[in-house]
């Protein structure tokens, strides 16, 4: 079981011409209301690939549809609590390349309490992983009892903060971030990879795919390449890998066919336009590989 400690949003996306510049008005040429967050998006991603996921997060009076859809997906919803402050919400604007910039307001992701992480981490054990990103609080705590209960932490650090991030690097066994995040680690730690004391690391690079870095007797470094696709909107393409990731890890399969996996599922998601409800299946994503579908995942 993966265990998502994740935020949960409504996005509010915009069509845009161009991203706004600082005084510029301007017209959307079509927007859309959906389910988002960077920790919603990775459980539907689990689930998409097939994967059970418990999702750990707090919505708001005005977010119950969130988490109903969150359910519909067959995702764990019991310990998503419905607290009395607005549920988190993002503004999306993506542009005609289908890159995007992201307002967010927490809300309600920053109304996680220590006692409903414990309980949604009570029957958690070895075998088991945890996976959480920076769009909630309560991460330091949900890591703390994670690691207590043998379970393997996935650390998403995104969107990336230095001051916070430093202390959880350390005591995360697999590390998932983009190029750009990963350029700033390493500045902000001023460390080598090597010295980080993570064992895995894979970073994201977009349109070209990925490189998955590890530790054992040595650094090895493999780089994955992205299919060419037409990109509409990048935006979860980060959050779709990593629960892609998630779910291979968790089914047993090697870290390079998990991230094989990660990185087609989130060339798919870049060719359509929306968030959690543009994740595409197992099926798509093995179809696309040119490989058996998994019988029995939809
Ligand atoms: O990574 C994409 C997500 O970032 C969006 O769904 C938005 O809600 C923000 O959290
Ligand atoms: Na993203």
């Amino acid at each position: 079981m993966i265990f998502n400690l994740g935020s949960v949003n409504i996005d509010y996306v915009y069509a845009v011409p161009h991203l706004p510049q600082p005084g510029e008005t301007l017209a959307a040429a079509s927007m859309s209301v959906g389910l988002g967050g960077k920790g919603a998006n990775m459980s539907v991603a689990i689930a998409r690939a097939g994967g059970p996921v418990r999702h750990i997060g707090a919505v708001g009076p005005d977010g119950v549809w969130a988490k109903a859809r969150l359910a519909g997906y067959g995702i764990d919803v019991d310990h998503v609590a419905t607290v009395d402050v607005a549920t988190g919400h993002a503004i999306i604007n993506v542009d005609a390349q289908g890159e995007n910039a992201i307002v967010i307001f927490p809300g309600a992701n920053h109304e996680q309490s220590d006692r409903a992480i414990a309980a949604g981490l009570a029957d958690a054990g070895a075998g088991d992983f945890l996976i959480f990103q920076n769009e909630t609080n309560g991460r330091e705590f949900a890591m703390t009892q994670a690691l207590e209960r043998g379970l393997q932490v996935i650390y998403v650090p995104a969107p990336y903060d230095e001051d916070p991030v430093k202390p959880l690097l350390p005591k995360a066994d697999i590390l998932v971030l983009n190029e750009v995040e990963f350029g700033q680690m390493i500045q902000a730690t001023g460390r080598d990879v090597a010295t980080l004391g993570i064992p895995t690391i894979v970073v994201t690079r977009g349109a070209q795919g990925a490189v998955l870095l590890e530790e054992s007797s040595g650094w090895s470094e493999r780089v994955f390449s992205a299919p060419k696709v037409a990109a509409i909107d990048t935006t979860g393409a980060g959050d779709t890998f990593a629960g892609y990731l998630a779910a291979g890890l968790e089914v047993g399969l090697s870290a390079e066919q998990s991230v094989e996996r990660a990185v087609t599922a989130a060339a798919l998601k870049v060719t359509r336009r929306g968030t959690a409800e543009a994740i595409p299946s197992l099926d798509e994503v093995q179809t696309f590989l040119g490989q058996e579908p998994t019988k029995g995942a939809s």
